[in-house]
């Protein structure tokens, strides 16, 4: 640290240089750690972490239970209708208060909030997805200083923005009364999904949820540096553009040095840095003959780095030093006239290939951000990565999420869909909310842009669907209003800031859209579900999920899916034995989807028998199951639809490219869409789709009586396979026959009809067969006869109607071996569903929820904390079909 002791002048600076670098021209001190939190009527005084909120710091000074504990979120509803302050008292050296500039900064305020230092009102935030700083030199004392930020109900300020609203309504007013939740969220620019959603519950945070500092200078700050390889089609010459935020204390002269080592760069740029708050830009040209390593979505190819040193020299010292990674790729997405359609393509070509986008929709990982771990966000994001997953939508109604998502998405080459922080509503577009949604966007794009797994931004989620088709029952007189609000936010100033400020990624104005055709009809699509066009959003409870004729053949599925309940040991912590019944209060309390307790029951009834023991515990962990069972199922049937749809273009419909269910992850224990439970504990859909989205992937499907055999191949070679089709019986373990197709070629990026057959004629053959005594299972071989992708199968009946099945009576022995846990299972029938669940202790198995036609199974279980062969003995339980009837 530079000991320099008296104040000093910018001419005094000069005579320092001796001593100065980087890391001694700026000082910062963390205020983070323990601050004092208080209601308005200060009934409530108590210690209070920062980074955190009040629910956490009220739970963690045990003034509340668990919030996700049975109702809590009704009990706990007044914490977010009171006023709240945080305050602390810090003490500042000599050294910073010497310095030319102090800034004072927030890096997350939720959200309402009002900050004095000392008693003088700094400023106002009004947006928790800015950060917002403060120059605060002339207010800091040497010695203590007392930093308070008083917030304002959310709830209020939400309620309070409505009213002064009253020229016309900003639907929805509320949430449906289902979701329990709080009106108005769209007035505050906050987590959409706070005020409640249709799977989760309502609890609007308030607090500082990212970190708050001091950064003392004398000389300038680097607020923001972002790295952005562009790449030049018409001379095949990559460019990166390095640009600058920086807060400059006097107008200078630097010069700039930026260096790829790796890569042989290493150019100097003089440059003048004025006084104030500007950006810079800087252009490293990258010499054609170049080999630049590229960054690849996984399956493709690997994602390597380049690190990109920049320095800056006033005269010959040293006053910025930083390091950022660099990573090279291209996205596209193309929407183009296709051969046999009316409509577009729509697709994204990566580096110049084609890829299919594999995954699901993120969500806010916890309602309360500051308990959201850095394993857990690793955890999940490794989950979507070991289910074959290369892509994420991360949802409009959340948060944007933190760095360390983005920078685990860029190692595990896993794409994101980003979307900007509007759900489901209508949004007001009064001149202070439009500054305020800004200066967010300016502020997201320029810390997101340098990450290669963001493909692209949306602006929206579903409000261009919500205008088009008229959720909130808008009068056809008053259109016009919305819609010019609707391109007021969207088009003309998000979508126009993001085209500035970032020419490396496509930008839609929504999700679901037409894309080109929606701003060919003036940005909102008469049918932003046209499946010729754009991506589509698809929901269908009622219709019979194993009847692929229902869903559309969309270029792109950017949201599908069905709902499910968690596993008893996710349910068992928050709930108590009376909570335990399909039909109790609580059940109903954690589900908000209208009638979606029943949607899933009558949607599993069409397929198996519904659970009825008369042991009522036993009867409400088989449903558990057997919604988990029809959810894996549904999702599985959707999806593989439209991986073999690929290639295929019917009726104009087709060529889809994307497959994007919902959602991943949970935000807590109650029935969702999701694959993924709140823990990380995996539900049997989550080890369908690691099968589901397999590099190669056999998918079988009837089209009236004729059984088709798709090979599917997200590989960049091309393929000669031949599928190879088992018949067993329901009742014997011995299958009954086995036929094959011819090797037929399945060029790269494909899916191929390479079997055909009628059911009719196929069992014929096999004899001792019929539709309700027979399944069949099949793969995919090579050549040299290696079975390539999984094994999958085909019901040609539904379970419940299936004749011959009997109890397995399953044995498990688990093991440790030098590779860790296995399960060996003996089975002594075919068991269809076969689900190992050890309860609450973490981690996964290789394989779950499969059918079973062999009469042992080696499965392994990954321990994610350490456990016990005897631990995991008495903790596992298997579930097959049967032991549900
Ligand atoms: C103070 O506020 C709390 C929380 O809003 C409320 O429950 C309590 O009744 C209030 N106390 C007084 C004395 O007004
Ligand atoms: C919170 O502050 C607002 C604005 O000052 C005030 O109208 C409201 O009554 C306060 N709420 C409580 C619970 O004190
Ligand atoms: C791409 O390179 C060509 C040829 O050097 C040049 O004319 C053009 O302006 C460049 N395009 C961009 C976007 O820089
Ligand atoms: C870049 O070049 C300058 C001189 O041309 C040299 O002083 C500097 O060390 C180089 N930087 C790196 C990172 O190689
Ligand atoms: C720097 O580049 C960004 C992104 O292209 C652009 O938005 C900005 O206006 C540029 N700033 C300057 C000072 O040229
Ligand atoms: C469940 O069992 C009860 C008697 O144990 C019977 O009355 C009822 O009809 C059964 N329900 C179903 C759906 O099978
Ligand atoms: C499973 O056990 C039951 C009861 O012992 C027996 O009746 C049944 O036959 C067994 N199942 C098979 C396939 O052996
Ligand atoms: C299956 O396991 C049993 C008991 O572990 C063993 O006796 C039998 O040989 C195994 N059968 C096969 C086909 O591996």
């Amino acid at each position: 640290m530079a000991q320099v002791v008296a104040p000093l002048s910018w001419g005094l600076l000069w005579l320092c240089f001796g001593v100065l670098s980087a890391s001694e021209q700026l000082l910062e001190q963390s205020l983070n750690g323990k601050w004092r939190l208080s209601n308005s009527n200060r009934s409530l005084v108590l210690p209070a972490e920062v980074p955190g909120c009040v629910h956490s710091a009220l739970q963690q000074q045990q003034h509340i239970q668990d919030p996700y504990f049975r109702f809590n979120d009704l009990l706990y509803q007044w914490i977010a209708l009171d006023n709240w302050t945080y305050s602390t008292t810090f003490a500042v050296s000599t050294q910073i208060k010497v310095k030319q500039k102090v800034l004072l900064i927030f890096d997350g305020v939720d959200t309402v909030a009002s900050v004095s230092l000392n008693g003088i009102v700094l400023g106002k935030t009004d947006n928790m997805f800015r950060r917002y700083d403060f120059s605060v030199r002339d207010q800091l004392k040497v010695g203590d200083n007392v930093l308070e930020v008083s917030f304002l109900s959310p709830v209020l300020y939400a309620s309070e923005r409505r009213k002064a609203h009253s020229s016309y309504v900003v639907p929805p007013e509320c949430p449906p009364d289902v979701q329990k939740g709080e009106c108005h969220v769209n007035f505050i620019r906050k987590e959409q999904s706070s005020f409640s959603w249709d799977w989760g519950p309502s609890f609007p945070t308030v607090g500082l949820w990212k970190g708050v500092r001091l950064e003392a200078f004398d000389i300038l700050q680097l607020i923001q540096l972002s790295a952005l390889p562009l790449y030049n089609h018409s001379c095949s010459q990559w460019r990166l553009q390095v640009e600058f935020l920086v807060d400059v204390v006097r107008t200078f002269n630097c010069k700039i040095e930026l260096s790829i080592p790796e890569l042989g760069l290493n150019q100097t740029f003089q440059t003048q840095f004025v006084q104030g708050r500007l950006n810079y830009n800087f252009t490293l040209n990258i010499n054609q003959n170049r080999e630049v390593k590229l960054w690849w979505p996984r399956g493709h190819g690997d994602q390597p780095s380049y690190l990109l040193k920049v320095r800056g020299f006033l005269e010959t010292f040293l006053i910025l030093s930083k390091e950022s990674k660099v990573f090279f790729r291209t996205v596209e997405l193309l929407q183009e006239p296709v051969a046999g359609s009316p409509g577009l393509s729509f697709y994204f070509r990566i580096n110049g290939r084609p890829v299919f986008l594999k995954g699901s929709n993120w969500i806010p990982a916890h309602s309360f951000q500051d308990q959201v771990i850095p394993l857990s966000l690793r955890n999940l994001l490794q989950s979507a990565a070991d289910a074959n997953m290369n892509a994420l939508r991360v949802w409009g109604g959340g948060v944007y999420e933190q760095d360390l998502f983005y920078d685990i998405c860029d190692q595990l080459g896993i794409m994101v869909w980003q979307d900007f922080m509007f759900a489901c509503a209508m949004y007001p577009t009064e001149e202070d909310f439009i500054q305020t949604v800004r200066e967010e966007v300016a502020q997201q794009v320029r810390r997101l842009k340098s990450h290669p797994s963001i493909i692209i931004w949306s602006g929206n989620n579903e409000n261009e669907a919500a205008l088009a088709t008229n959720w909130f029952n808008i009068p056809a007189s008053l259109k016009p209003k919305y819609l010019k609000d609707f391109v007021t936010l969207y088009v003309d100033n998000i979508r126009q800031m993001v085209q500035e400020m970032d020419q490396s990624r496509p930008f839609l104005v929504s999700s679901p859209t037409n894309g080109a055709e929606s701003e060919q009809e003036g940005w909102v699509a008469a049918n932003p579900y046209d499946p010729r066009y754009g991506d589509v959003h698809f929901y269908s409870y009622v219709h019979d999920c194993w009847d692929w004729k229902a869903f559309p053949r969309t270029r792109f599925a950017s949201e599908y899916g069905f709902q499910s309940w968690p596993s008893f040991s996710t349910l068992q912590p928050v709930s108590v034995q009376e909570d335990w019944s399909y039909s109790s209060d609580f059940t109903s309390h954690r589900q908000h989807h209208e009638d979606g307790n029943q949607q899933m029951l009558q949607q599993a009834a069409l397929h198996f028998i519904l659970p009825n023991s008369t042991d009522p515990l036993k009867r409400f962990t088989d449903s558990l199951y057997i919604t988990q069972v029809m959810q894996a199922e549904c999702v599985k049937a959707q999806t593989e639809f439209y991986r073999r749809s690929r290639s295929e273009m019917i009726e104009g419909k087709g060529h889809t490219m994307g497959a994007l269910y919902w959602q991943l992850n949970d935000i807590w224990q109650a029935p969702s869409w999701s694959s993924i439970e709140f823990g990380g504990k995996w539900k049997m859909l989550h080890y369908f789709a690691e099968n589901f989205f397999a590099a190669v992937l056999p998918v079988g499907f009837e089209d009236d009586d004729t059984l088709f055999i798709y090979a599917v191949s997200d590989l960049n070679h091309d393929l000669k396979l031949k599928a190879v089709v088992t018949v067993h019986s329901w009742s014997d373990l011995d299958s009954v026959c086995t036929r094959a197709s011819d090797l037929q070629p399945v060029p790269r990026g494909s899916a191929v009809a390479i079997f055909e057959q009628s059911v009719t004629a196929l069992l014929a053959g096999c004899g001792r067969c019929s539709r309700l005594t027979c399944l069949l299972t099949f793969h995919l071989q090579d050549e040299d006869g290696v079975q390539l992708g999984p094994t999958n199968r085909h019901f040609l009946c539904s379970p419940r109607d299936a004749q011959g099945l009997q109890r397995p009576n399953i044995t498990a022995k688990v093991q440790q071996d030098k590779s860790g846990f296995t399960v060996t299972l003996n089975s002594a029938a075919v068991a269809p569903f076969v689900w190992l669940d050890v309860g609450n202790v973490p981690g996964r198995f290789s394989s779950n929820g499969f059918l079973m036609v062999t009469r042992n199974a080696t499965i392994k279980f990954e321990a994610w904390c350490p456990t016990s062969v005897e631990e995991l003995s008495r903790s596992l339980r298997v579930t097959t079909l049967m032991d549900v009837y």
